[in-house]
């Protein structure tokens, strides 16, 4: 749905492929999702520390990043996750156009709205990656403090306690945070990334 009228599309005369082939690899959405705590920010950290060095072009965007600027207008009502998702979705789309492996680090507890982001990038180009880790080891951590708040009410509507997350029912990538290490993590990612012909232009 576009609210502006008169607007008209210009194209480039750069395309997605020619980017691609200057950089040398292709672009795709690597995106996490899972629960606060399951080690998403660590691993697309990781993730695009191991791909830079590859010579890569790789650029990650992260939820708590993200509601600093662009989303700062943003709560974490079933709305405003779903506008979140949404307009990160549509960044990560022109970060692929502009021939970059884009890692999203965001909850996205609505299996609708990454299925959404899903449909806006070609086939092959959205790899789901569920960051599998149990609510009661992601409490356990309490890396930022937030499960304790969200226990004794001082925050509302926390993923996991007093507001829903759906698992993704076909992610390409499965990684277990809870039995495996950051390593073990990112070298199978990897080996995805390359069995797709991802890490080559
Ligand atoms: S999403 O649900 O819209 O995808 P996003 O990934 O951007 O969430 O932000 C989640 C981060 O915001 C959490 O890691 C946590 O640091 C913080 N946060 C603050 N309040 C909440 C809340 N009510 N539910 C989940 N995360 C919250």
């Amino acid at each position: 749905m576009t609210k502006s009228k008169n607007i008209v599309w210009h194209d480039s005369e750069v395309a997605k492929q020619d980017r691609q082939k200057q950089f040398g690899n292709k672009s795709c959405i690597v995106w996490f999702t899972g629960l606060s705590g399951s080690g998403k920010s660590t691993l697309s950290v990781a993730l695009e520390n191991e791909l830079f060095k590859r010579g890569v072009a790789a650029y990650r965007l992260d939820g708590d990043n993200i509601r600093h600027g662009l989303n700062n207008n943003l709560g974490f009502s079933p709305d405003d996750r779903t506008e979140n998702i949404r307009r990160v979705g549509e960044v990560a789309k022109l970060f692929v156009d502009a021939g970059v492996i884009t890692m999203t680090a965001f909850i996205s507890p609505y299996k609708a709205d990454r299925d959404a982001v899903r449909e806006l990038v070609d086939s092959g180009e959205f790899i789901e990656v569920f960051v599998q880790c149990s609510l009661e080891e992601c409490e356990r951590r309490d890396v930022k403090g937030l499960y304790a708040k969200a226990r004794s009410g001082e925050i509302k509507n926390f993923t996991g306690i007093s507001a829903p997350y759906e698992e993704p029912s076909k992610p390409e990538i499965v990684v277990d945070t809870e039995r495996q290490t950051i390593k073990e993590c990112i070298t199978h990612i990897i080996s995805e990334l390359e069995q797709r012909g991802l890490l080559t232009a």
